[in-house]
């Protein structure tokens, strides 16, 4: 194929791998203007590639068009989904505001200059130590999630003599057809106080009474990745319900508003997410609706994607190595990373799509499965896929990669964390070095042992 006739071509998947994805003149897939290969000779495998244009379309689409619909609008990017360093620069560069869940999320935010007032702590157990250090921090918003919190941040606030602003996290008891490990709005969950028992009430009235407790409004996050937008509307109607009864019993304001995240994206052919601004289009009209049509002033809205923010701009990069093929059966292809960088698959049973970087126009001649190098069977990235004949050598391009892997990684079998790029416009930044075997052992300590007890 001559060097025209590939610029020309179209790259498969297009519509999983990161806007800034094509094909270089010499045939390969390239991201953010970078050749994938020579990325690979640079920086080894596993590589997470991140796509600098799909990161910043991602935050402006959302900003855009939320606020373009309800201009009253907060965007706060779900830290839990991958952050490091740059990331954090970057959203906070393009105006996000932050969801933590942890000391650690709120630690690596600060120090990459993030605004403490722009960030939200979640979670259903904050330590308190944790609890200190963010309103030690001047924390934005604290998310209530259950009434141990409301005491544990009653105490915390009233010891430092702040008053805190808080919204209360409830459970619509809506289901938004998630995988049951990701589902979090119904009744049996362990995030929030649903609203069916009367356990969110308890928990306002709570919450109102504390006087370091500035209570601004509610919250629900339903599951993640939901691909319909209907359990949306549905959510806030309930939501809407709870605020205008909580209005009558309690005089309670209802100021902000939030129906969380759970935005999704795509990661195989057969399955398209929603654009931004057909979720955007949904949750601004329920909301107006539900809180005009019950005379309650409209709340300042907050979501919080985390996935859809950052999947797409993800891209790891493996090496193939062995090959086995069990006549009749299956034929395996390892490659150098598996479910140490990812668990998505052995956990959730997720499913992704793969290109081979090296010759990705190239057609499909075998089904194999792609497994990973860690010492269990459920080590397996994508089963049965249709790929072109891989040797040991190739490398192989999974998409939709970027959130809720190296998020959720592991040193299991000892594996050393990949190293993590940002490309942009022919340009590659190496933002987190691949680990070292001296980075895992550099914790141990060998002393004598105190007394205790
Ligand atoms: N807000 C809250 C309160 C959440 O719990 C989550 C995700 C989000 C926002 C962001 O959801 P997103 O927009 O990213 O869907 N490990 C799983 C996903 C767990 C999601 C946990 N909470 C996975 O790999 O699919």
């Amino acid at each position: 194929m001559t060097t025209k006739e590939n610029e020309a071509a179209a790259l498969p998947l297009a519509s999983i791998f990161p806007i800034a994805s094509d094909i270089s003149p010499a045939g390969h897939l390239r991201i953010g203007g970078c050749d994938t290969l020579a990325l690979v000779e640079r920086y080894g495998t596993p590589l997470y590639v991140f796509d600098e244009a799909t990161l910043r379309h991602q935050a402006r689409a959302f900003l855009g068009e939320f606020s373009r619909r309800y201009p009253d609008t907060t965007v706060r990017y779900a830290a839990k989904a991958y952050i490091n360093g740059a990331l954090a620069r970057l959203f906070a560069e393009e105006g996000l505001s932050l969801d933590v869940v942890s000391g650690g999320e709120l630690a690596l935010a600060l120090a990459n200059g993030f605004r403490a007032d722009r960030i939200e702590f979640h979670g259903n157990n904050k330590t308190p130590q944790e609890m200190e250090e963010a309103l030690r921090a001047g924390i934005g918003r604290v998310v209530l999630d259950n009434y141990d919190e409301i005491e544990l941040l009653e105490a915390t606030a009233a010891r430092l003599n702040v008053r805190q602003a808080a919204i209360l996290r409830v459970g619509p008891n809506v289901d938004p057809h998630t995988h049951g490990h990701t589902t979090t709005g119904l009744l049996d969950s362990k995030f929030g106080l649903p609203i069916p028992t009367g356990q969110a009430e308890e928990g306002l009235r709570r919450a109102l009474a504390a006087p370091h407790i500035d209570l601004l409004g509610i919250h629900a996050h339903l599951g993640s990745p939901i691909f319909e937008t209907k359990p949306y509307p549905q959510a806030i109607a309930v939501m809407a319900d709870f605020a205008l009864a909580m209005k009558q019993m309690h005089g309670f304001d209802c100021r902000e508003f939030s129906p969380g995240g759970g935005f999704a994206v795509q990661y195989v052919t057969d399955t398209p997410a929603p654009e931004p601004a057909i979720y955007a289009e949904a949750i601004t009209s329920a909301l107006r609706d539900a809180f005009t049509g019950r005379e309650l002033p409209l709340p300042h809205l907050s979501i919080e994607p985390g996935r859809s923010l950052i999947g797409r701009a993800g891209v790891a990069l493996y090496t193939v190595g062995s090959r086995k093929e069990i006549p009749d059966v299956r034929t395996y292809v390892s490659v150098d990373g598996g479910m140490a960088d990812n668990i998505r698959p052995a956990i959730y049973g997720s499913k992704y799509e793969a290109l081979v970087a090296g010759r990705p126009l190239a057609a499909a001649e075998e089904t194999v499965t792609i497994a990973g190098k860690y010492c269990e069977s459920g080590d397996v990235l994508i089963r049965d896929i249709a790929l072109p004949p891989l040797k040991a050598g190739d490398v192989l391009a999974i998409p939709a990669s970027g959130a809720y892997c190296l998020a959720m990684a592991s040193n299991y079998n000892l594996a050393l964390g990949p190293a993590v790029v940002l490309v942009a416009e022919g340009r590659a930044r190496l933002v987190r070095r691949r680990e070292t075997y001296e980075d895992l052992m550099q914790r141990d300590v060998f002393e004598d042992g105190d007394v205790i007890g």
